[in-house]
């Protein structure tokens, strides 16, 4: 069980680097949290006009949660799933922004990537389709994210698909404010500054 913990820890501790803060600070931007929707994610940097920087954020934010996983897969594939779920938590309640941390879509991406990369595939391919079609990137990882429990589940991966149901719900809750814009009408479309 100590281990186990450990794992979670571990990624915990990956998942809480906040690449967003760190690329928009190094590049004389100041805080990330002052721009746009205030988000620490790659949506939201892009909101800066500086696309290098977001799709920076966007590896940086995703790869954390691929590491965590891949390294915490060789002592088995329940530490690979704990380990997921630290990251994915970490990239949401970071401690050294006072646990108030990003919406945690590149993160998802990221430990799918780590644990069934088919998944993170198929997430891919759901978010580009929904952006191009509504250029939305809220409403793209909502609809994105809700299908990967049951794709998880069809591939094969029911631990994984559980662990994962909890990412979702965490996910949306963290878009609550996205969702009440988009039922208003007044969500920032992908590139649109606000
Ligand atoms: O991935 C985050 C995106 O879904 C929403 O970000 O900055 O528009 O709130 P933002």
């Amino acid at each position: 069980l100590l281990y186990l913990l450990g794992a979670l820890a571990f990624g915990y501790l990956l998942g809480s680097i906040p690449f967003g803060v760190i690329f928009t600070r190094m590049a004389g931007l100041g805080d990330i949290r002052n721009v746009g929707s205030g988000n620490i994610g790659a949506t939201n940097v892009l909101r800066t006009g500086r696309k290098g920087l977001a799709a920076a954020t966007l590896l940086g934010d995703a790869l954390k949660g691929t590491a965590a996983v891949l390294i915490a897969a060789r002592w088995g594939d329940q530490f690979a799933i704990l380990a997921a779920l630290g990251a994915f938590l970490g990239h949401l309640f970071p401690i050294w922004l006072k646990f108030k941390g990003g919406k945690g879509v590149a993160t998802f991406i990221g430990v799918l990537i780590g644990l069934k990369w088919i998944a993170a595939l198929i997430f891919a391919a759901i978010w580009l389709g929904s952006a191009f079609a509504t250029r939305y990137s809220s409403l793209s990882a909502l609809i994105a994210s809700a299908a990967t429990p049951v794709v998880l589940w069809l591939l094969g991966e029911p631990e994984m698909a559980a662990m994962v149901v909890i990412l979702v719900a965490l996910l949306w809750w963290k878009h609550s404010a996205n969702i009440s814009r988009l039922l208003a009408g007044t969500e920032g479309k992908i590139g649109q500054k606000g």
